[in-house]
């Protein structure tokens, strides 16, 4: 009897929502997959170059539900790989930009497990590039900072740091938390009309965008209704997408976003 060889792990970025978004080498790792564990963000039309004969399993979770909990997430793999596989891990986004892919990776690493990273289009700058809303740009940000909204209070997030020293801000898993957040920034200095953006589903065809300031978004997210995914930006870039935002003149793209600005006049930067 000839002991199984062991497989190998892919950890795969999936991109932002759109499903050419995919990198080449994340499209070439799917048709060759034995197993494709997926998250839930991640567009299920990247299933298509999937081999029918491959396992599909979703493991993922988004704010508010769950499939499984990470250290079963995490053994999944490991097992496949165990098992001889060819195994994807097909994440939203990139895999390392907040999406729980570096401990996935310490996991293979701790079981011996050989794997590569993919990296992915983060919707850190794909979602804002949809809404016409370039995080950095010669005359109005230097800089520019990925946040996390799950830890709006605590000492975790150094929202005052951050809103004194950086121009653009992407708060990513913000939008239950945006009074909290939006509130630690007036606290901190921030200026109540420093212009914010929510984008939600973006980079797909329902994208819904809405544009506001720190002081008014937060009444402008519940008018409108924002559900996740949902990105902010906070910063004077912002003010860009009345010039820039381009994907809701794409036919096939529905209107939520242009009448999202036009509802924004009411408090916010008119658009
Ligand atoms: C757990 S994080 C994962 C981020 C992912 N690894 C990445 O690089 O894009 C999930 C958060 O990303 C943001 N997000 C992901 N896809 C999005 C989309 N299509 N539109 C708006 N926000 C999105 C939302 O803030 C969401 O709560």
């Amino acid at each position: 009897m000839t002991a199984t060889s062991i497989g190998k792990v892919y950890l795969i970025g999936a991109g932002p929502g759109d499903p050419e978004l995919i990198t080449l080498k994340g499209k070439r790792c799917l048709e060759a997959a034995d197993v494709v564990l997926y998250d839930e963000l991640v567009n299920r039309e990247l299933l298509d170059f999937v081999s029918a004969n491959a396992e599909i399993v979703c493991v993922g979770k988004i704010a508010g539900g769950c499939a499984g909990n990470q250290r079963a997430i995490e053994a999944m793999p490991i097992g496949r790989a165990r098992e001889g596989k060819c195994v994807v891990r097909l994440k939203g986004g990139d895999p390392f930009v907040f999406g729980r892919g570096g401990e996935e990776a310490q996991a293979l690493s701790a079981a011996g497990i050989p794997f590569e990273i993919v990296p992915g289009v983060s919707s850190a700058i794909a979602v804002p590039a949809y809404a016409g809303i370039p995080v950095t740009h010669r005359s109005h940000a230097a800089s520019v900072a990925f946040v996390t909204g799950h830890k709006a209070v605590g000492g975790e997030v150094k929202w005052g740091e951050l809103a004194r020293a950086t121009d653009t801000l992407i708060i990513l898993m913000g939008l239950q938390n945006i009074r909290a957040i939006m509130g630690r920034l007036l606290e901190e200095g921030c200026e109540p009309d420093r212009p914010v953006a929510l984008i939600e589903s973006g980079t797909l065809p329902h994208q819904k965008t809405a544009i506001g300031t720190v002081a008014t978004i937060c009444e402008i997210a519940e008018q409108r209704r924002f559900r996740s995914p949902t990105l902010i930006v906070v910063g004077e870039v912002v003010n860009l997408a009345r010039e820039l935002a381009w994907f809701e003149r794409l036919p096939g793209v529905e209107m939520t976003t242009r009448r999202n600005y036009e509802a924004e006049s009411l408090g916010g930067v008119s658009i």
